[in-house]
C-alpha cells in the first residue's frame, strides 16, 4: 500500500495571512462575512470548506464527514486580512461604497473592517481605463515595484505574526492581453520587469512578488496574470500552488449547470444569448472595451468546451453564442442576468429556455474566495505545486497544463475536487461504478 499523502501534510498551525490586491466589493464582502461567521452572527452559505460533506468508502459504509473535519484546513479564527488598493478607503468605507451588505451586518463589523487599511497599489491606468486613484506606489521600474510589494508582504507577515500566507487577486479586470515574448520564460519576465516592459500588467507584478516571497497565488479575475509560462514555471520552481482564473459566479455558473444537462440528453443548442446589467464598480470597469474583451473571452469559452461541437457537429456546430454586459448604476451589485437559449429536440423540433437570474455578485463570489484561500493553503502544506486543476470548480476559465483543454462541467469539476481530497488523505477514489452492491 502506498503511504497516504496525509502523513506528509504540515499541520495548519498559527495564523494564515490573506493578502488581497483589490479591496473592493468581493474582497470586503469576503472579509466581513468571515468576521460575522467567526462571531456566530451569520452562516457561511455557499462555502464547501465550511458546509459540505464528503462521502468516503462504499455507499453502505455511512462515512460522510464534513470536508473541514476530513482535511486539515486552517480555521476561520486564524485568518488575518490585508490588501492593496488604489483608493485610500479602509475596508469598512470600501464595503459601505460597494453597498453589498446591509447596514445591520456592516455596522456590527465596523471596527474590524476599519482596521484593514489598503497598502499603496501597483497600478497602471493603461490596464484599467475607467478608474484612477491616489494610493499608488512609485518606482523607477516594475522590478522596483515588485520589491516594494515584497517588502509589504514581509512587513505584514511580521506585524501579524503569520505562519503562512496566500494571495488572491480581487482587483479590477485588466485589459485583454495574450502572452507575449516577455511572458515566455522567467528570465524574459525578470528582464521585462527591470526594463519596464509595457506588456507586464500590474496583476503580474503582484503575482511575481507573491511567488518570490513564497506565497501561493490565485486569480479571481479573468486577466492573464500568472496564466503564462514564466510564472507557471516559477510557481513550480518555488514549490508553490497556483490557480485561476475568474470566479465562476452568476451567469457562467448557470451555464455550467445547464449545458452539461442538455448535452447529457443529446439535445441540440442553436443559440445562447446572454445579457447582464450591473451597476457596481466592476460593471463600470467592464464598460471599457479592453476589460470587457478579457471577460468575454472567459465567458465564451465555457460552452464550446462543454458541448464539444467537434464531436457533436449535428447538435452544436452552428451554435450562436453571444455575451453582453451593460453598466446600469441603479442596480449596484445586484446584477440581473438574462439567458435566452434556443434548443432543439427529437427530429429537430425547436424549444426555448429563458433564465432570469437576479443575483448578487459578491454574495456568490465571497464563499469562493474563502474556499480558494483555505484550499490553496492546504495545497501549500501538502507540497502540491504548480497549477491546481482540482480547483477548476471555482473558475470560469480554469488554468490547465499546456495543451490540455479545461474541464468546465461543474459536476465533473466537483468530482475531481473531492477525489483530489480523497487521494490526498489516502482514501479510495469514488468511481461510481457500484458493481459491488450487486455481486
Ligand atoms: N463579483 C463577482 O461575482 C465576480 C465574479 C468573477 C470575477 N470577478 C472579478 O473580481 C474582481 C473584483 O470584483 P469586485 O466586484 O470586487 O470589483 P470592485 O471594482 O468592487 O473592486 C476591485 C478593486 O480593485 C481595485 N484595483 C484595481 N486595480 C488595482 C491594482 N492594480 N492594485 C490594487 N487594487 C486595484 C479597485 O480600485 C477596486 O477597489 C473583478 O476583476 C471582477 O471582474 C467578480
Amino acid at each position: 500500500m502506498t503511504t497516504p499523502q496525509s502523513a506528509k501534510i504540515a499541520p495548519a498551525k498559527g495564523k494564515l495571512g490573506v493578502l488581497i490586491p483589490g479591496v473592493g466589493a468581493v474582497a470586503t464582502t469576503f472579509m466581513a462575512g468571515v468576521e460575522l461567521v467567526r462571531r456566530g452572527k451569520a452562516n457561511p452559505v455557499g462555502s464547501l470548506t465550511q458546509l459540505a460533506t464528503i462521502r468516503l468508502g462504499k455507499r453502505t459504509d455511512g462515512r460522510s464527514p464534513m470536508i473541514k473535519d476530513f482535511v486539515p484546513l486552517a480555521g476561520l479564527n486564524d485568518l488575518v486580512f490585508g490588501g492593496w488598493d488604489i483608493y485610500e478607503d479602509n475596508a469598512y468605507q470600501a464595503a459601505a461604497n460597494a453597498q453589498v451588505l446591509d447596514p445591520h451586518h456592516l455596522d456590527s463589523v465596523k471596527r474590524f473592517l476599519s482596521g484593514i487599511q489598503p497598502m499603496a497599489a501597483v497600478f497602471d491606468q493603461s490596464y484599467v481605463k475607467r478608474i484612477n486613484g491616489p494610493n499608488v506606489k512609485k518606482g523607477a521600474s516594475k522590478m522596483e515595484l515588485a520589491e516594494q510589494l515584497m517588502a509589504d508582504i514581509q512587513q505584514f507577515k511580521a506585524k501579524n505574526k503569520c505562519d503562512r500566507m496566500v494571495m488572491l487577486w480581487c482587483g479590477s479586470t485588466e485589459t485583454f492581453k495574450k502572452p507575449g515574448a516577455v511572458h515566455a520564460s522567467l528570465r524574459a519576465f525578470e528582464k521585462g520587469l527591470a526594463k519596464n516592459s509595457p506588456d507586464i500588467a500590474p496583476s503580474q507584478v503582484y503575482a511575481y512578488a507573491a511567488l518570490r516571497s513564497g506565497v501561493p497565488f490565485a486569480n479571481g479575475a479573468p486577466n492573464l496574470t500568472h496564466d503564462m509560462p514564466a510564472l507557471i514555471e516559477y510557481a513550480r520552481d518555488q514549490s508553490l500552488p497556483v490557480c485561476g482564473k475568474d470566479f465562476k459566479t452568476g451567469q457562467t455558473f448557470m451555464k455550467t449547470l445547464l449545458a452539461p444537462g442538455l448535452k447529457s440528453r443529446m439535445l441540440g443548442v442553436s443559440g445562447w444569448f446572454s445579457t447582464n446589467i450591473l451597476g457596481n464598480r466592476d460593471g463600470e470597469v467592464l464598460e471599457d472595451p479592453g476589460s470587457f474583451k478579457t471577460k468575454e473571452e472567459t465567458k465564451l469559452s465555457v460552452l464550446d468546451t462543454i458541448l464539444q461541437p467537434e464531436l457533436y457537429p449535428d447538435l452544436y456546430k452552428d451554435l450562436y453564442h453571444a455575451v453582453r454586459i451593460n453598466y446600469y448604476p441603479p442596480r449596484g451589485d445586484a446584477k440581473e442576468g438574462w439567458d435566452n437559449i434556443d434548443i432543439f429536440g427529437w427530429l429537430g423540433y425547436p424549444m426555448q429556455i429563458k433564465i432570469d437570474f437576479l443575483c448578487r455578485d459578491s454574495i456568490l463570489a465571497a464563499p469562493i474566495a474563502l474556499d480558494l484561500v483555505l484550499f490553496l493553503d492546504l495545497a501549500q502544506r501538502a507540497g502540491m505545486r504548480g497549477i491546481q486543476e482540482w480547483l477548476s470548480f471555482y473558475f470560469k476559465a480554469p488554468m490547465t497544463a499546456p495543451g490540455l483543454y479545461p474541464e468546465h462541467d461543474i459536476f465533473i469539476q466537483l468530482m475531481k475536487l473531492k477525489n483530489r481530497l480523497r487521494h490526498l488523505m489516502g482514501e479510495d477514489l469514488i468511481t461510481h461504478l457500484g458493481l459491488e452492491y450487486y455481486d
